[in-house]
């Protein structure tokens, strides 16, 4: 499979990286703004440099197109890819506004191609697990459930992250994967309420906490920051049930540790190394070959960002919001 991929940063480093190691694709060709970050992209991964991203989508040898790129330019390469009628992974946050994830979801219902999100979240070994001791009622009746992310202050004035109307700041960034995970997990949310640290618009320490009450009753702290120390990133949840309590600290070794009621014993473990942008990469090539749905499709993707922008909303409003 001859993949395109349209950005030359550090996502599409990874996803390139991911492809290298598949020893199932190659990167083929690459667009990106940065004409000299692309030059180095390109030789590192032996593609060939494209003038413009609709070189990429029109090339009948590339079967599949990747994007990773600021989030507003996605929805423009995605009605290239549709139109173009190629396979397609789009990193999230899929869309940066709510009409265009209704446009999207529009444009793609019926797509007879693969269309995915790229919602690592949903490939990493202790999220996983965590829905398959949900799905088997091992914690019991779940009451709350505690899901942190957070990263370093961005600190480079030109990275697009900082500017609001690009990125959605930390809760469009960063709480999305959280957002989808809990709906993933637990089932629908009934009513989210959001605050978040005044940046007066430096979004270098952008720091946002949500509460939100699911359908089942469960209450859930959405904690995304990028008010870390430099260099940091890590990612942990606590879910606590009737039966026992899961804890996940992406810091920790072991990373899980499970603590039953009855007898408060703790069970640590660490789950194989496996890593989710090669799960990622394989569940996408699986779903071309076999005709078959990618585990996480665009309109999970699109769902996603719908339930972050109620989240940043409700940030802007300091009203709790019912999600629709
Ligand atoms: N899945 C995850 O866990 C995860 C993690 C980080 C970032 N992301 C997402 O991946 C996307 C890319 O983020 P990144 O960290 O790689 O960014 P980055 O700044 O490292 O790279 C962006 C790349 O896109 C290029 N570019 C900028 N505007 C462009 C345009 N209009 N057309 C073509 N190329 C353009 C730049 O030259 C650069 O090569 C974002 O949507 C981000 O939210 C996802």
């Amino acid at each position: 499979m001859r993949i395109g991929i349209i950005g030359a940063g550090n996502m599409a480093t990874l996803h390139a990286d991911a492809i290298v190691r598949s020893g199932r694709a190659q990167v083929a060709a690459v667009y990106a703004i940065d004409t000299q970050q692309v030059a180095t992209f390109a030789s590192r991964y032996g593609a060939r440099v494209a003038n413009d991203a609709r070189e990429i989508f029109e090339d009948s040898a590339i079967g599949a197109v990747i994007i990773a790129t600021p989030t507003p330019s996605h929805a423009e390469y995605l009605r290239l890819a549709h139109k173009a009628q190629k396979h397609v992974l789009c990193e999230k946050p899929v869309v940066r506004t709510r009409a265009e994830a209704d446009e999207i979801a529009a444009l793609f219902t019926g797509y007879p191609c693969v269309a995915a999100a790229g919602h690592l979240v949903r490939f990493t070994p202790e999220y996983k697990y965590l829905r398959q001791v949900i799905r088997e009622g091992k914690l019991g009746q779940v009451g709350t459930i505690r899901l942190t992310r957070a990263c370093g202050a961005r600190k480079d004035p030109s990275d697009w992250h900082l500017d609001e109307s690009a990125s959605g700041g930390v809760i469009l960034d960063l709480m999305v994967h959280d957002l989808d995970l809990l709906t993933w997990v637990f089932g629908p949310i009934q009513t989210i309420y959001v605050q978040r640290a005044d940046h007066q618009g430096d979004l270098c320490h952008d720091y946002a906490l949500a509460i939100a009450k699911l359908s089942s009753g469960a209450l859930a702290h959405l904690e995304a920051s990028w008010a870390e120390p430099p260099g940091e990133f890590y990612y942990a949840y606590e879910v606590a049930g009737s039966l026992g309590i899961l804890e996940f600290d992406s810091r920790k070794e072991p990373t899980l540790v499970c603590v039953s009621r009855t007898d408060k014993q703790r069970v640590g473990r660490t789950p194989e190394v496996c890593s989710p942008v090669d799960a990622q990469l394989a569940d996408f090539l699986d779903a071309i070959e076999k005709g078959q749905p990618p585990t996480v499709p665009l309109e999970v993707g699109l769902n996603a960002v719908r339930l972050a922008l109620v989240a940043l909303e409700s940030a802007q409003s300091n009203q709790p919001i019912v999600v629709g």
